[in-house]
């Protein structure tokens, strides 16, 4: 079967609430090649749900993963064949989360402990479609830590098809701590990481955990095949300005906090003439200054109350001449 040849070295992670289409589109502006994942819609809310909402792209946000959250191979399979049939490029299934709600429903991070059941699920989904189906995990769950229990996770859901894995290399723990807190107390082992790609040299690892700077991501690419960023792209996006420069050989990417703002005003006016409100798109953006002369101002500029009817594209303005007028 003919599979689509993704470049894993970047990826955006998943992050609900925060990886709509707009922070995707925002972020496409940044990096031509880093993989773009949606937040993890459930089978049951793209089965019975409006699917148009959960399903809808823009056509630059390519290469896309969509990232399914259940555990029925019938159900996953089903959501997967939709998926690819409205264009996205890899289907990712979330082994990672530890909320309670994700629990109840039996999927997510509890899976880790059915390697089995996650096998069929990717099996299932396999035999439904030609675009790769990847896999986001962690390193444990609980108690079950150890170097072996993840080590033959991977080797069942690896024998039932699965090339790709991404690891958030800290475990999981399903009881008494918040998803928040769940990507901050348990420790990172990235060794972890990189020991499960000596011993699987044949499959795409990427890591993922605490990445910040351009220069760590560099750097994690002499122990896997790919990094996934986080929080770190909402937070502070512009540290991925020269990701296509350094990691990808491209330096065609805009290359200023300013060319960035001025290409995403354009698609702010289209999307407010749509009807989606304005607040809704600028909200991805308020980390773009993170760090620099002006940030403070930017950010209240953006999240100042606006005078109904405002042309978007004169409001932009005006917030990038304030902080540039703050620099010079
Ligand atoms: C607000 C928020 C929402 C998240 N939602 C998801 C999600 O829907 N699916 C998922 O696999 N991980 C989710 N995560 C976890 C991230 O994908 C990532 O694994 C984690 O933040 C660690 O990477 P980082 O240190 O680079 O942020 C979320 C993280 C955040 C901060």
């Amino acid at each position: 079967m003919a599979i689509k040849n993704i470049d894993r070295r970047l990826s955006i992670a998943p992050m609900m609430d925060h990886t709509d289409k707009h922070f995707r589109y925002f972020m496409r502006l940044l990096s031509r090649h880093a993989v773009l994942y949606t937040e993890m819609i459930t089978t049951g809310a793209l089965i019975y749900g409006d699917r148009k909402r959960f399903l809808d792209f823009n056509s630059i946000e390519h290469p896309l993963a969509i990232q399914l959250g259940g555990n029925n191979p019938d159900d996953l399979s089903e959501c997967a064949l939709i998926s690819e049939s409205e264009g996205y490029d890899e289907i990712n299934l979330n082994i990672g989360c530890p909320s309670d709600r994700v629990q109840n429903g039996q999927f997510g991070a509890c899976l880790m402990s059915n390697a089995k059941l996650v096998g069929d699920c990717v099996n299932r989904i396999q035999s439904k479609v030609k675009i790769p189906v990847t896999v986001k995990t962690r390193i444990g769950i609980d108690e079950q830590d150890s170097y072996e229990f993840l080590y033959d996770f991977i080797q069942t859901v690896s024998e039932a098809g699965c090339t790709a894995f991404i690891i958030h290399a800290r475990k999981a723990i399903l009881t008494g701590l918040s998803p928040k807190q769940n990507r901050e107390i348990p420790p990172l082992n990235y060794e972890r990481v990189y020991k499960i790609k000596q011993a699987f040299p044949a499959l795409n690892i990427t890591i993922n955990g605490g990445f910040t700077e351009l220069v760590q991501i560099c750097s994690q690419l002499q122990h896997v095949d790919g990094v996934m960023v986080g929080r770190a792209a909402y937070q502070d996006p512009f540290m991925l300005a020269e990701a296509d420069k350094f990691l990808f050989a491209d330096p065609s990417t805009p290359q200023t906090r300013e060319e960035i703002l001025d290409r995403f005003k354009h698609y702010v006016a289209e999307q407010v003439s749509l009807g989606v409100g304005i607040k809704n798109l600028t909200r991805h953006i308020i980390g773009l200054y993170q760090g620099q002369p002006g940030a403070r101002q930017y950010r209240r500029k953006l999240s100042d109350a606006l005078p109904e009817g405002i042309d978007p594209i004169q409001f932009l303005d005006t917030v990038i001449r304030s902080v540039s007028n703050h620099k010079y």
